[in-house]
């Protein structure tokens, strides 16, 4: 008898396979509305990434350490001395960023397409605490580095916390674990990226998937309405969807190594928690909510800036419940999708004055300063000769 015979038969003997093998057919040769395409490959994406973190996380973890005096030099050491270890944590860095990407493109496209609609909606929800989840890592793992951008980003990051009304200066001390950044601020942070955000967003994505696999796929078709997909017109997951999920991810595999190499994250300085270096600014996702804060500065502002960041968030996850339209076609949801476009427009651009800020921009042959609330300032004068005169 062969080999797999024998195993084959060793199952047999144990588990009903054939009831096992039908479960596995039905979701392997299943059939996808007709509308499914490239844009329905982001949360494989998302989900592939998650591995390749947990995998490159793991192994960055065989030599880092979670404490101010080695933080800095065991990332040292992985990048300079353990084999492979610059590979793998470019691999990491780059992968959190891609993943933020993808976690935002899949939930772009579930957004217009009305995917997030009766009965779904509790897919959504559990997609906006991933998508929290998500940034979570992001925060947590830019400290791990213990580096001086980190650091003080994390202090501005942390600072914000103590805006919040009546709990802000707990809050602050709560994640800190102290009044300043420090090694206790290291530990939770590490604890929190490393143990506690793995386990949630494992739990959090298999509740996602299941509800997912539940309802399967949304058509287009209005809420009420959706009929299951017949053989005939719908596209084959097998091999048919699977094959551009598989071209996806050759092509993720190549933007990893290329960027790695080519734009390799910097170590950068150790923390110097008595050096505050200039213009710190927090990674590119953070940046919208940062630019946004900074318009409500002052006590009684700040409670405005807090509402101001976190309505966003609230309208996020109610938003299946609060549009109960039954179309699902965005041509025929003009609301939900200019409430989509204008979001998406005042992120973008929040986040484009948060990174230009506080530099200098040329427009048109012009010099401009942009000041910390984005407003552009002429520049008059020879710059390289003498220090600028500002306009007013
Ligand atoms: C770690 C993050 C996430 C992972 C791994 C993930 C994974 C997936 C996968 C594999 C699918 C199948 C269809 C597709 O890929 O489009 C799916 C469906 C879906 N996801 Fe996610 N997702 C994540 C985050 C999110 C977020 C942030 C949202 C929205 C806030 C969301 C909302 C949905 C919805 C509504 C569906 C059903 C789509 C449909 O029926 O057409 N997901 N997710």
């Amino acid at each position: 008898m062969g080999f797999s015979k024998v195993i084959r038969s060793f199952l047999d003997d144990r588990f009903d396979t054939k009831l096992a093998g039908d479960l596995i057919n039905k979701q392997v040769y299943k059939r996808l509305p007709p509308h499914t395409g490239w844009a329905h490959v982001f949360g494989s994406l998302a989900l592939v990434l998650f591995l390749s973190q947990t995998v490159t996380g793991i192994l960055l973890l065989m030599y880092y350490r979670p404490t101010p005096d080695e933080a800095h030099a065991s990332i040292q050491f992985i990048t300079g001395e353990a084999k492979f270890g610059w590979l793998y944590r470019q691999v990491h860095a780059w992968g959190a960023t891609l993943m933020i990407a993808s976690v935002l493109f899949h939930m772009i496209r579930t957004y217009f397409m009305g995917a997030y609609k009766k009965p779904r909606e509790l897919t959504w929800v559990t997609g906006v605490l991933l998508f929290i989840g998500t940034i979570g890592f992001g925060f947590t793992g830019y400290l791990l580095p213990w580096n001086q951008v980190a650091f003080w980003a994390t202090t501005v990051g942390t600072d914000s916390a103590s805006k919040v009304p009546y709990i802000g200066d707990w809050l602050q001390y709560f994640l800190r674990g102290g009044d300043a950044v420090g090694a206790e601020t290291l530990s939770r942070f590490f604890v929190v990226h490393v143990i506690i955000l793995p386990w949630i967003l494992l739990g959090t994505v298999a509740v996602h998937l299941f509800l997912m696999r539940l309802n399967n796929l949304a058509t287009m078709e209005r809420v009420g309405e959706e009929k299951p997909t017949p053989r005939e017109c719908g596209i084959p997951f097998f091999p048919v969807h699977v094959a551009k999920e598989a071209v996806v991810m050759v092509l993720l595999v190549a933007v990893l190594v290329t960027l790695s190499v080519v734009s390799p994250w910097e170590i950068g300085e150790p923390a110097n928690p008595l050096m505050t270096p200039p213009h710190i600014k927090p990674e590119w996702y953070f940046l919208p909510s940062y630019q946004l804060l900074k318009y409500f500065e002052g006590s009684s502002g700040a409670l405005l800036g807090i509402l101001a960041c976190s309505v966003p968030f609230a309208l996020l996850i109610f938003w299946p419940f609060l549009d109960r339209g039954k179309e699902r076609h965005p041509r025929k949801r003009p609301l939900a999708v200019s409430v989509g476009i204008l979001g998406l427009t005042a992120a973008v651009f929040l986040g484009y004055l948060g990174h230009i800020s506080e530099t200098d921009v040329t427009f048109f042959g012009q010099k401009y300063h942009i000041t910390l609330m984005g407003w552009p300032e002429k520049i008059t004068g020879d710059v390289g000769a003498s220090p600028p005169l500002i306009d007013h």
